[in-house]
């Protein structure tokens, strides 16, 4: 392991280690996205920044597909679909690559270092469960569940609350297929079955998946029985952790009716944003181009470099989405710091994706909670690149690098608000640490730390929740890592009737 970087590794616990008790969540420490900037910063000090070598034949398939949707545009896309290209694009996103996560991946997340965060979210579902009137149905929908590491520890977690268990159907929507394979397996599910266009694949993959925000997910599958997703092809599954029937959507629109609890961890950061700046002319819009000759007539928001081919220009004046999302996000903000403001970054995505959800548990009842790393807003150019556990410039590596942006979560509370007359209600932003204390992470590690098999593994424990909750900095000289728990917040949204949520006051 290269000292100098901002990396850590913690023995991995599994459950051969400490028993039933342990879940699928505790294992490496490395990187958060979170706190990249900062520790970053100092490894660069100490190494100066690099992107690394690339292979050639994937960068190139890339810029390729880039140049073409370029040329069709009319020669330069907005940032946010250059972001979605790049994480999402089904034959050269990023997240098709598989398991990215982890030491041998590019960055780590909250469920990967402690398998606590999973199962104190479990304590959050239970008790929405409860506030719900424990209906014997309940969907658990989970939006980007990475290795499927944070639901498999919420089910462990809850397996013992009956009435929970034998209601929880599990919906993961999931873009990449490679993705939805280590979910299967971290889920540990039996039965899975593909139905037939994904066979045609030749069986051996789940068929690419449509991309989550992009138009209606499908119809309900009558032969499911009620819980299962869209008629097309999916795959489903059984889950031997607790039984519960797995299901994988690309939309939330397939995911059948009935009180529902959303969970989407980091996955609102990873979502594409539009970024604006203000000029003479109005709020510009930066757009990314591979022509070189309008690199070199538009103002240019970003150096071109020979090892750059892409550039980052501004629009010659305001766009229709300058028009349409800068006025709405900057209305009732006080006049002073909208004065002051030169850069605005937004998700529309995000904000649609909130709007649905909000729908959804309106009409259904129940309750969606957002963990990110992120802002009360509004933001301007918080969107980063990460590869192999260091930054590099969000040009340089497109389809190989992570590429992620704050959440501005007063956008997504906007939503809310700009319908009052819904009957849904958001909390928070609250700190992580906040959330995790509330729901009693505390008392689960001393539990956990009670049936160690070794001080070492205790320590382990111990030291992975005090940086899902610490607000340190990290010291990049004796490794240790920033905490998380003031950098990542929760928001949550219930629906009519269901009162504040524990953690939220
Ligand atoms: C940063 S990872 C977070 C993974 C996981 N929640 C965790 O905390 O470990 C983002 C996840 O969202 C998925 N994803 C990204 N964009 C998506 C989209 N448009 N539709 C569905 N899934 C998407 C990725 O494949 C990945 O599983």
């Amino acid at each position: 392991m290269d000292g100098t970087r901002a990396r850590l590794t913690t023995t991995t616990t599994t459950d051969a280690d400490v028993g039933a008790d342990v879940g699928a969540g505790a294992g490496v420490v490395a990187i958060d996205r979170g706190g990249l900037r900062r520790a970053l910063d100092r490894a660069s000090m100490a190494r100066g920044m690099g992107g690394g070598e690339h292979g050639k034949g994937e960068r190139t398939g890339m810029i390729g597909h880039l140049k073409r949707a370029m040329a069709f545009a009319g020669g330069s896309i907005p940032v946010s679909e250059y972001v979605r290209e790049c994480l999402t694009n089904p034959e050269h996103g990023y997240y098709m690559r598989g398991d990215v996560f982890g030491r041998d991946g590019d960055f780590v997340t909250s469920p990967e270092i402690s398998q606590v965060f999973g199962e104190v979210l479990g304590v959050w579902a239970a008790l929405q469960h409860e506030a719900l009137g424990s209906p014997g149905t309940l969907r658990v929908v989970e939006f980007g569940p990475g290795r499927g590491t944070l639901m498999a520890d919420l089910l462990r977690g809850t397996s013992k609350f009956e009435k929970f268990r034998s209601a929880v159907s599990v919906h993961l929507i999931e873009v990449s297929p490679a993705l939805r394979e280590v979910q299967a397996r971290t889920l540990r599910c039996v039965d899975v079955e593909t139905t037939s266009a994904a066979a045609d694949d030749g069986g051996a993959r789940v068929r690419v998946p449509k991309n989550a925000l992009e138009g209606e997910g499908g119809e309900v599958d009558k032969r499911s029985g009620g819980d299962g997703p869209s008629g097309e092809a999916h795959t489903r599954g059984t889950s031997e952790i607790s039984g519960a029937k797995v299901f994988w959507h690309d939309g939330l629109e397939s995911v059948p009716n009935g009180p529902t609890l959303v969970i989407c961890h980091e996955f609102f950061d990873a979502l594409p944003v539009r970024q604006f700046q203000r000029t003479d002319r109005g709020w510009c819009e930066k757009l990314v181009t591979i022509d070189a000759e309008l690199a070199s007539t538009a103002e240019t928001v970003e150096e071109t470099t020979p090892r750059r081919e892409l550039a980052m220009v501004l629009s010659p004046g305001p766009t229709p989405a300058s028009h349409m999302l800068v006025p709405r996000r900057l209305k009732g903000l006080p006049k002073e710091q909208v004065d002051s403001l030169r850069l605005l970054e937004l998700s529309p995505p995000s904000m649609t994706l909130w709007d649905k959800l909000a729908d959804r548990i309106e009409k259904n009842s129940g309750a969606v909670l957002a963990i990110d790393y992120g802002e009360e807003g509004p933001l301007g150019n918080t969107l980063e690149a990460i590869k192999d556990h260091k930054f590099v410039h969000v040009l340089d590596s497109p389809g190989e690098a992570d590429l992620s942006a704050y959440v501005d979560f007063g956008a997504l509370r906007q939503i809310v608000e700009e319908k009052p007359q819904r009957g849904v209600t958001c909390y928070g932003p609250v700190t992580q640490q906040q959330l995790l204390l509330s729901l009693g992470l505390v008392a689960r590690l001393e539990q956990l730390v009670e049936n160690a098999a070794s001080e070492d593994q205790a320590n382990a424990l111990v030291k992975g929740c005090e940086r899902l909750v610490g607000d340190g900095a990290g010291n990049a000289e004796t490794g240790e890592p920033p905490g998380m728990g003031v950098r990542y917040k929760a928001m949550c949204m219930v629906s009519r009737g269901l009162p504040k949520p524990v953690g939220f006051s």
